[in-house]
């Protein structure tokens, strides 16, 4: 995308309670693909404005304002005390707006599927000469939007839904919520602005009546109904989600990631892929995954915060846990839970194991049923397997502990010291052998019997 040379300010409004969402928690972070609406909104703005970043939060909203610092360290937060409307909400950011830009964009925190390049189009909009540019849209029931009044081709006014007459009612074309001001005229415009309405609000939308009464200039930017869709129930949260993951999905498969059923794997915004790469039905990925070159990823796994290598088997049902590393050509079968490890080159856990808390060296063999037993009740301890160690099956590794390299580890061991390189471990009791022994005791339950 070309930067604009011209400067500009977002004002982002996340100051909705939230209480149709019936939770406890703000409505612009709760999550979709693995990241805050909030989040999408101003990664939205990054890519497609660029500029300086306000956010108006609500009274005790702490938690939003940290999260726009989190995304965009540079994000100013302000508080809207009272909520009296959309422009009294952008009004909270005052400072910020009277430090001046060429380009002013007004956002809501709950529309996360706005696009970068909508958001290019509507400073388009204001360097070719609008005072104020809209983002319309056609929703197949408009009830509840507002109304763009056009007349001889030209945005005259934004009638809201509970003040339109029945004939403003029956126009199709709405107001998707995004604005953009010139920031010449912005905040002059945005201080006119009355509460004269059934509300009683002060609509930002009436910025488009003023800037006419002004022979100033508003026009329409058409987006589709998906990219300006709002959040006010979980019902909406799940639709929006949908339409994210359809996006995600699309964008991995023109990658050239093969998603054999994609309509079944579940990704996250921050999902990357490398070349070749399968994705079996029925996969989810959690935040924080990458997957490099050729790996495969079978059926029914579930992964988060993880880096998989090069040519890299996963799955089918593996769990990979944040911190999980998996260097070229290893491989993690099925029912392996991985965590907060780093499992190198050509290392194997092919079956039923946990390995949580460890290091594991080049080419080493995890046998089915080993689990690295890194709790003690009170604290996590490390699990260090040495590069072409062989760890026999259904062994309990009691960390801390260090498996040399080349060392062998006998099946249904319980190791509690460590092991140097190259020696065999044997931590299971030893095995005993009675001769004729099942024998005798058939004999017995038969005489018994008789
Ligand atoms: C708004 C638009 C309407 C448009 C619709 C699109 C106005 C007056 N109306 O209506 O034309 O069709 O969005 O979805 O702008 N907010 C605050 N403080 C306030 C009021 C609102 O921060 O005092 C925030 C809300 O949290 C929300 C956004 O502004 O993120 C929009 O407010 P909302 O009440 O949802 O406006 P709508 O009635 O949906
Ligand atoms: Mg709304």
């Amino acid at each position: 995308m070309t930067k604009s040379p011209r400067t500009c300010l977002s004002v982002v409004l996340a100051a909705g309670e939230g209480t149709r969402m019936r939770s406890r928690h703000p409505k612009v972070m709760h999550e979709v693909a693995g990241r805050s609406l909030l989040a999408h909104v101003l990664t939205a703005i990054r890519d497609g404005a660029g500029g300086k970043v306000a956010v108006v939060v609500g009274p005790d909203s702490n938690a939003v304002a940290q999260e726009a610092r989190s995304v965009l360290p540079d994000a100013e937060s302000f508080v809207q005390t009272e909520r009296r409307g959309t422009a009294h909400a952008v009004l909270a950011a005052k400072p910020a707006l009277a430090r001046g830009a060429d380009d002013m964009l007004i956002a809501f925190g709950d529309t996360p599927l706005i696009r970068p390049e909508t958001l290019a189009r509507l400073r388009k909009a204001l360097a070719d000469g609008a005072t104020v540019a809209v983002l319309g849209f056609r929703p197949a029931d408009p009830t509840g939007y507002g109304r763009l009044v056009v007349q001889g081709g030209e945005l005259v006014a934004i009638r809201e839904h509970a003040d339109a007459s029945d004939e403003e009612r029956a126009i199709g074309l709405c107001n998707g919520g995004l604005i953009g001001l010139a920031g010449a005229s912005a905040l002059a415009i945005l201080e006119s602005i009355g509460n004269q309405n059934k509300k009683g609000e002060f609509y930002l939308t009436d910025a488009v009546s003023i800037a006419r009464e002004r022979g100033l200039r508003a026009v329409v930017v058409e987006v589709d109904e998906d990219d300006v869709r709002g959040i006010n129930t979980k019902a909406q949260l799940a639709e929006v989600e949908a339409v994210m993951q359809r996006r995600l999905r699309q964008a991995a498969l023109e990658a050239g990631v093969t998603l054999i059923a994609p309509e079944t794997v579940h990704l996250c915004a921050d999902t990357t892929f490398g070349r070749d790469v399968v994705v079996e039905p029925y996969v989810v990925f959690g935040p924080g995954v990458s997957v490099a070159d050729d790996a495969v990823i079978h059926s029914f796994s579930h992964i988060a915060g993880a880096e998989i290598g090069v040519g890299v088997s996963v799955g089918p049902y593996a769990r990979l846990r944040p911190g999980t590393r998996l260097g070229e050509g290893a491989r993690i079968g099925n029912f392996v839970e991985v965590k907060a490890a780093h499992i190198e080159a050509g290392a194997k856990a092919n079956h039923l194991s946990y390995i949580g808390d460890a290091h594991v060296g080049p080419g080493a063999n995890i046998g089915a049923g080993t689990i690295t037993c890194n709790y003690d009740g009170a604290a996590k301890h490390r699990t260090e397997i040495g590069a072409g160690a062989f760890i026999g099956s259904n062994s309990a590794l009691v960390a801390p502990i260090s498996i040399g390299e080349g060392a062998y580890v006998g099946s249904g061991s319980v190791v509690t010291r460590d092991v140097p390189a190259d020696a065999l471990a044997l931590g299971r009791a030893p095995q005993v052998i009675k001769q004729g022994w099942a024998a005798r005791l058939r004999a017995l339950k038969s005489a018994v019997k008789k």
